[in-house]
């Protein structure tokens, strides 16, 4: 199958015990016992739930995986990943990512030995000045969030395949519809669902989608062991979703494209941070490893004020403010206040989350409103 049916299709099947061609929300706790250990293939619905398996199956397909698995939000599904870890084992992670993934990192599993490297990945080749016998988990965000930095996957993986380590992949920002990690060479590849996959802004949900059996039962046994699992309404509301992730990904990234070079030619505009231009540092990575350039951006404003950047906010119409990206309606955001105000200014400023960056995340809507929203907040700075 190819990409648009397997996002109806793959891994699918119509619900055995009725027909239904979409997968009931079995609202369950457990499940009906012949004899003790004599169940249908579901004990209780931590540990395994019809429609959650549905969705599993779904993300496998799509990801080019053999198996997948949900958690309560992207976090948790991270959290799951680093369980992996013992005490000692150190991480090597870009230096521009999601500011709770750091938090995560910094504030949680580095109190319980977990030794975090924050490297700077636009030249992929760095990483591996940085492993040791330690080294157990090659962290990349791609693109990053929120200056849409690009890292070369299949360099991180040569690198980890050498040491034989693991690479994990958030795939967030670009979803399979953009690029399949797992086909380069990752091992891991983690999603905030929240975002493209549930695509409209009604559910908070995280997973994981890799190849390796063992690999997958390390994992399925830490998600039954903590418990931070997505229960069968948002399963089905994700998978609901999937299924137009293809066709609203397209729009996406038309609209991102307009709106990407409608900012670039602003006169109060200093600079827009997207993949899709000539200029962008790593362009030529970003064309090989994604199908197209997204509907992600950011944007600075000429004299960096924290007013302005406020003041353009404040007043758009159609982009909304709001944490979050990736539902079918235009959000704005900014980092330095919202995202990543968990990392210190220093180190945000460093990696250019400066004070007047806004983040976009373009939806669905017809470009020519964006556009006129835009207008008309940037004739206010
Ligand atoms: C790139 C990225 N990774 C991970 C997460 C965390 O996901 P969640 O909010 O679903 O826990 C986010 C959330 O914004 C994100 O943008």
């Amino acid at each position: 199958m190819k990409f648009n049916t397997k996002t109806i299709h793959g891994k699918q099947q119509h619900d055995p015990s009725t027909g239904a061609v979409i997968p009931p929300i079995y609202q369950t706790s457990t499940y009906a016992q012949a004899s003790p250990g004599d169940h249908k293939g579901y004990a209780y619905s931590r540990t395994g739930n019809p429609t959650r398996t549905a969705l599993e199956n779904a993300l496998a397909s799509i990801e080019n995986g053999n198996y997948g698995l949900t958690f309560g939000s992207g976090l948790a599904a991270i959290d799951c990943v680093l369980k992996i870890l013992k005490p000692g084992d150190e991480v090597i992670s870009t230096n521009d990512l999601y500011g709770g993934t750091y938090r995560i990192f910094t504030k949680i599993f580095e109190q319980y030995g977990i030794k975090f490297h924050f490297v700077g990945m636009e030249n992929a080749h760095n990483i591996a000045s940085f492993v040791n016998e330690n080294t157990k988990i090659i962290w990349v965000e791609t693109p990053t969030n929120p200056m849409l930095n690009i890292i070369d996957i299949k360099v991180a993986a040569e690198i980890s395949k050498k040491y034989n380590i693991l690479l994990a992949v958030d795939n967030t920002f670009a979803t399979p519809y953009l690029q399949n990690p797992l086909d380069m060479g990752a091992d891991i590849v983690m999603h905030s669902a929240t975002k493209y996959l549930g695509g409209h802004s009604d559910v908070v949900m995280g997973a994981l989608i890799v190849n390796d059996k063992d690999l997958a039962d390390q994992l399925y046994f830490i998600q039954n062991s903590c418990g931070a699992i997505c229960g069968p309404m948002d399963s089905f509301l994700v998978l609901r979703g999937i299924k137009t992730l293809h066709v609203r990904m397209q729009r996406h990234c038309e609209n991102g494209k307009i709106v990407a070079e409608y900012l670039a030619k602003h006169p109060k505009v200093e600079k827009v941070y997207w993949p899709g231009f000539e200029d962008h540092p790593n362009h030529s990575i970003a064309k090989t490893q994604m199908k197209d350039f997204g509907g992600m951006l950011s944007f600075s404003t000429k004299g960096n004020t924290i007013k302005d950047a406020f003041t353009l906010v404040e007043n758009f119409k159609l982009f909304t403010l709001a944490e979050s990206l990736g539902g079918v309606e235009s959000l704005s955001g900014h980092p330095a206040s919202m995202t990543h105000g968990a990392i210190p200014k220093e180190a945000r400023e460093k990696i250019g989350v400066v004070d007047s960056l806004i983040r976009l995340s373009v939806g669905i809507e017809d470009s020519e409103d964006l556009i006129s929203d835009l207008e008309q907040a940037l004739a206010l700075i």
